[in-house]
């Protein structure tokens, strides 16, 4: 039985396999919606989503499957104080796989050793969000035509998006690389992630705070949210939270095929002008993400169709 807890979980041969997948799906949906008839997942969420959890059950419904789950720890027997360790031995009996939000690092992996079901990290803290990783893969793919000899910019909150260290994960295998680190320098990539994933892997990276300075040179611009519910501090938050803010103006110094990424949600760091201009991807990435989750599924459960 296998796990998704970080991308590296997945060998590159496999991300391509989902991949190539995922498009299959996007372009016959039909071939694949009773492939998990009379299955269920069940979705775990500690913490607020939108996307990724109704992504996860949308995914699931469009294989012809069911849903079960709760969408706020407050509703579920964490707030009686039960653990991870027993919420995930009693979902197994439930349901036939999982995918797992919470708060605390490393809650889906205590998750998953507990677990007689594939278990999904959707986000652990500031640590690591594979399926986002995988959506954001897609995107790239499907509309750049391929995933090396990219130069990518990161911007925003580094430190503490998971999303970012998830796609820094994946993305360092393979060539051509490039990534521009755009932070204030509190909000910096944090040195593990330098260190034992850039440096260890021999990745060209650059850290800047202007995104000015950068954006000329970029294929893609993922922009992040400055993570609001990460800060210990109230005041530092609000310092920060307007740092980048991507305009039309800003747009008009990026090259004509550069696309801009985000994970969503948006706060304030993407101006809603620039939604309309052709490189704004971010909404279709969306789309993509029940894509590439269906894929997933499919690939944990072993379903061939
Ligand atoms: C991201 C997350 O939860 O980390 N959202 C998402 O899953 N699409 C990004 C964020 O919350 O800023």
């Amino acid at each position: 039985m296998r796990h998704l807890l970080n991308p590296l979980d997945l060998t590159v041969d496999e991300i391509t396999d989902i991949l190539d997948l995922a498009s299959d799906i996007e372009k016959n949906p039909d071939k694949y919606k009773e492939a998990c008839k009379g299955k269920k997942i069940a979705t775990l969420f500690y913490e607020p989503s939108t996307r990724t959890r109704l992504s996860f059950e949308t995914a699931m419904l469009n294989l012809g499957g069911n849903v079960i789950g709760f969408s706020d720890a407050s509703c579920s027997s964490a707030s009686k104080g039960e653990s991870v360790a027993d919420t995930i031995r009693l979902v197994s009996c439930y349901a036939d796989i999982c995918a797992m939000r919470h708060p605390k690092e490393g809650a889906p992996f205590v998750a998953s050793l507990h677990s007689s079901i594939p278990v999904i990290n959707a986000g652990d803290g500031g640590h690591q969000h594979p399926t986002q990783t995988l959506t954001d893969m897609m995107t790239i793919r499907s509309l750049k035509g391929r995933l090396e000899n990219l130069t990518i910019g990161l911007c925003g909150d580094l430190k503490f998006g998971r999303t970012v260290h998830s796609l820094i994960h994946a993305l360092v295998r393979y060539t051509g690389i490039k990534f521009i680190l755009i932070s204030p320098p509190e909000l910096r990539l944090p040195d593990y992630m330098k260190e034992e994933v850039l440096l260890e892997n021999n990745i060209p990276f650059e850290e800047v705070s202007s995104l000015d300075e950068a954006i000329g040179k970029l294929d893609i611009l993922y922009m992040t949210r400055v993570q609001k519910e990460r800060f210990f501090n109230e005041q530092d938050y609000i310092r920060l939270k307007d740092c980048y803010i991507l305009d039309n103006a800003k747009m008009a110094m990026a090259r004509p095929d550069m696309l801009v990424l985000h994970p969503l949600p948006r706060v304030n760091e993407i101006a809603t002008e620039v939604d309309k201009d052709p490189r704004a991807v971010y909404f279709k990435q969306v789309q993509y993400g029940v894509y590439v989750r269906m894929a997933l599924i499919l690939t944990l459960l072993e379903i061939t169709v």
